[in-house]
C-alpha cells in the first residue's frame, strides 16, 4: 500500500468508513482501489487488471463498459434529469419500466413499485404486507417467515429477514415477527443417509411445523432466494421449492421470491423463479436490474397484494410510503437499455451455455484435496473448501481457508469473494468461455498455493 501522507490509500484511511469491513484491520491494510472498467475486468491504480469474478456484487451483468448504458442516462440526464412519482406524478422512462417487468414476470402481475436497493425493496415487501393484512382486518397476519443463511439486505427490517450472524449481531436485531426456518443445503445439512427427497420432505416438515406453532393465521408470507447467495451460494435440491409451495398453499401464505441476485439471467433463466418453478406473490429485483450503472430496485406484485393495498391507500387517503430516488427517471432509463441490451445479445442464453461450461470447469476441481463441496448454476456457483473431506471440518477455524483461497486468488489476477470457506463465483453475464477458464485456471493454482501453505 502507498503510505505517503496524501496518497488516496492514506486519505480512504483517513476519512472513508467502509461497508462489510473490519474497520480497524483497514487501518492497517488499507484499501485496494480501482479505477478503471473493461468488459469483465477492472483495473486498480497500480495498472493491474482483475478479472471481476463476481460481476461486483453479483450485479454488474452487461460488464463494465457498456457505452448503451451511458449513452442512455446521458440523453435522460440532458432531458429530465429528476422526478418522481408521489402524488400522481409520472414519466416516460418509470411507465416504460413497469410496464416491461410486469409483463416479462414468469406469472401474473399487476403493478411495479420502485425503490432504491435491494434492501428498501425488502422492507417495501413487509410494509406493503403488513398494510395488506390491515386492509383484509386481519391485523394478526404479521409475521414473515426468512430462512437460515438467507440474505435480504441490511436495513432494520431487511437486516432482520437475514439470517446471518454478523448481520445481527450488537445490532439489536432481529426485529419482532421475523422468523427463520431451516436452510436447504443438502450437503451440510442432510442427516446421515438421508436422501434429498427425504431431506427435502423434512424442510417442508419443518416449515410446516413452525406455521402450526406460530399459528398459520399470523403468517403473512415466506421470503427466500431462489438460489442463496450471500449465505454461500446455496442451490436447493430440485424437490425443494416445490414441497415448501405446498406448504404455503395449505396455508394461504404469501410467497416473496428475492430475484436480487438471481434475476435477469443469472440461473440461466431470466428468472430464478423460472428455474425452480416458484410461483411468487411478489418478486423483489435488484443488482442486475441496471447492472448497478446506477441504483434501482423494484418490487413487482400480484393482484392478491395490490387490491388490498388500494384499498386500504383509498381509505386513509394515500398509501404514504415511497423514496425520493424511487422511480428516478435516469435510473430507469439505465435499467430500460439494460434489460434491452440482456435480451438482444442473449445474455440469459450465454449464461446457461457458459454457465454450463463454469459448473463443469469448477467441478473437475471436486478431487482437490481442499475441495468439499462445488455447487452452482448458471453463472453463479462456489467451491466450499475444507480440512478434512470426511467430517468437512474447516482449518481451525471456518473462514480460515476461504480467506488464503480468496487472497491467492487474488494474487492470480481475480478478485471473488469468500463467505468464511466458501468462494463464490458470479461473473458478469458476458463472460465467454475462454475468460472462465482463464478464472478457473487461477483458482485452481490458488488452490494449490493454500494447500503448499497448509501444509507447511
Ligand atoms: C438476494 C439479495 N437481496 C437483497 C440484497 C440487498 O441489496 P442491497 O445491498 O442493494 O440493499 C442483496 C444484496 O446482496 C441480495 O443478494
Amino acid at each position: 500500500m502507498d503510505k505517503q501522507p496524501n496518497s488516496p490509500e492514506a486519505r480512504d484511511i483517513q476519512y472513508h468508513l467502509h461497508s462489510y469491513t473490519n474497520a480497524r484491520r483497514h487501518q492497517e491494510i488499507g484499501p485496494m482501489i480501482l479505477e478503471k472498467g473493461d468488459g469483465i475486468y477492472v483495473e486498480d491504480n497500480n495498472g493491474k487488471r482483475y478479472i471481476e469474478g463476481l460481476a461486483g456484487l453479483w450485479s454488474v451483468g452487461v460488464g463494465f463498459s457498456e457505452q448503451r448504458l451511458v449513452d442512455a442516462a446521458t440523453k435522460q440526464m440532458q432531458k429530465l434529469p429528476y422526478y418522481h412519482n408521489f402524488g400522481h406524478k409520472s414519466h416516460g422512462p418509470v411507465i416504460d419500466l413497469a410496464e416491461k417487468l410486469v409483463t416479462m414476470a414468469p406469472v401474473p402481475m399487476s403493478k411495479a413499485f420502485f425503490t432504491n436497493s435491494g434492501s428498501e425493496a425488502n422492507d417495501t415487501a413487509i410494509k406493503m404486507l403488513w398494510y395488506r393484512s390491515n386492509a383484509l382486518g386481519q391485523p394478526q397476519r404479521k409475521k414473515i417467515i426468512s430462512r437460515k443463511r438467507g440474505y435480504h439486505g441490511v436495513t432494520i427490517a431487511a437486516a432482520s429477514l437475514t439470517g446471518l450472524p454478523a448481520n445481527q449481531m450488537s445490532f439489536d436485531l432481529p426485529i419482532a415477527n421475523i422468523l427463520h426456518t431451516s436452510c436447504p443445503h443438502y450437503w451440510r445439512e442432510a442427516l446421515p443417509g438421508e436422501t434429498e427427497e427425504q431431506f427435502t420432505d423434512r424442510m417442508a416438515a419443518d416449515l410446516e411445523a413452525m406455521i402450526l406453532a406460530e399459528g398459520p393465521e399470523t403468517i403473512a408470507a415466506f421470503i427466500g432466494e431462489p438460489i442463496m447467495g450471500a449465505g454461500g451460494v446455496v442451490v436447493p435440491p430440485d424437490s425443494y421449492w416445490g414441497k415448501i409451495q405446498a406448504v404455503l398453499k395449505k396455508y394461504d401464505i404469501l410467497l416473496i421470491a428475492d430475484e436480487v441476485i438471481c434475476g435477469f439471467g443469472r440461473t440461466g433463466n431470466m428468472f430464478g423463479s423460472e428455474t425452480f418453478k416458484m410461483q411468487p406473490d411478489i418478486m423483489v429485483f435488484s443488482k442486475q436490474l441496471s447492472s448497478s450503472y446506477l441504483p434501482i430496485s423494484a418490487l413487482v406484485v400480484n393482484e392478491k397484494v395490490f387490491a388490498p393495498l388500494a384499498d386500504e391507500s383509498n381509505r386513509i387517503g394515500t398509501f404514504g410510503h415511497g423514496y425520493t430516488g424511487g422511480a428516478h427517471p435516469v435510473a430507469a432509463a439505465v435499467a430500460n437499455e439494460n434489460i434491452k441490451i440482456i435480451e438482444e445479445n442473449n445474455l440469459v442464453a450465454n449464461a446457461r451455455e457458459v454457465g454450463a461450461h463454469m459448473q463443469k470447469r469448477l467441478r473437475e476441481l471436486a478431487d482437490h484435496p481442499l475441495v468439499g463441496e462445488v455447487r452452482g448454476k448458471g453463472l453463479i456457483a462456489a467451491v466450499e473448501l475444507v480440512a478434512d473431506k470426511q467430517t468437512k471440518e474447516p482449518l481451525e477455524k471456518a473462514g480460515n481457508l476461504g480467506l488464503m483461497a480468496n487472497n491467492a486468488l487474488l494474487n492470480n489476477g481475480v478478485i471473488c469473494r469468500n463467505m468464511l470457506d466458501t468462494v463464490a463465483f458470479c461473473p458478469p453475464l458476458i463472460i465467454n468461455e475462454k475468460q472462465v477458464d482463464e478464472m478457473v485456471g487461477a483458482f485452481a493454482k490458488a488452490l494449490d498455493t493454500v494447500a503448499a501453505e497448509v501444509k507447511k
